[in-house]
């Protein structure tokens, strides 16, 4: 059965019937088997569950960087998978940051140029991309590193430089996939207060894959998710 995916206001993310199977020889894993689920706009969206449930697939596939295998997904009002991949790739540029679980820094590039890539990518001058990106990485603690290599950086300090990639063209839908897992309380805290003050903003939105209870209480709402489905949504606020 196909379901049209009603244009809620405030609704940054619909995703309706969603499945995604991975196919690895023989075998076919069922990531996703019928995902429903809605991310509102001017809220931080936590996603839980067990190792291998599928949220890192869930996050990819909202991101429009995996295409889901059937169902529909409605992104800040755009059917994405209507768009053709260069039409993604675009809207993706434009409106999305994502936090990979593996940092995906690029080895040979400084933390202040990993930044800036999302604003080099959309051809903004150079200087003022370095500049923006600087000032990103001042905001999340690393303002005497932003020369600094990956290699020459600690799990935590590159967990930081990709979040701050991830904000730097100002994407209006934000997914970040385990933010905190290399952090200490500290710059944890400091973080997941940054994703907060970024999903307060009405038209934008913000959705943090996590083990880590610390960060629930950032969340305006939890969403769980077991073996490929999600479970069950609730509101955190009173
Ligand atoms: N590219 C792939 N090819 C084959 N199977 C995959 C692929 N990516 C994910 N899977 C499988 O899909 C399922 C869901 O994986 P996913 O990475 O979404 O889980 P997760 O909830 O993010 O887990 P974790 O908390 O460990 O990061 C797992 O069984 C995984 O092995
Ligand atoms: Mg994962």
């Amino acid at each position: 059965m196909t379901m049209a995916v009603p244009q809620g206001e405030g609704l940054a993310v619909v995703c309706r019937a969603v499945t995604k199977e991975f196919r690895q020889g023989s075998v076919i894993v069922r990531a996703l088997r019928g995902v429903d689920v809605e991310v509102r706009m001017g809220e931080l969206t936590l996603l839980m569950g067990p190792s291998g449930c599928g949220k890192t697939t869930l996050l990819s596939v909202m991101a429009g960087i995996l295409d889901p295998t059937s169902g529909s997904i409605n992104v800040l009002g755009s059917d994405i998978e209507r768009l053709t991949s260069r039409q993604k790739t675009a809207f993706r540029m434009k409106n999305i940051g994502f936090v990979f679980q593996m940092h995906n820094l690029l080895p040979a590039l400084s933390a202040m140029e990993n930044t800036a890539v999302p604003l080099l990518i959309a051809r903004r001058p150079r200087n003022a991309a370095l500049a923006a990106a600087r000032q990103l990485l001042e905001g999340v603690g690393l303002g005497e590193r932003v020369d600094a290599l990956p290699s020459r950086l600690s799990g935590g300090e590159q967990q930081r430089v990709a979040i701050a990639r991830a904000l730097v063209h100002r994407p209006r839908l934000l997914v970040c996939d385990e933010p905190t897992s290399a952090l200490d309380a500290k710059s944890g805290h400091a973080i997941m207060q940054q994703l907060r003050d970024i999903a307060v903003e009405p038209d934008r939105a913000v959705v943090v894959v996590t083990h880590d209870p610390r960060v629930i209480e950032f969340a305006d709402r939890i969403a769980t998710m077991d073996d490929g489905r999600i479970t069950d949504v609730r509101e955190t606020k009173a």
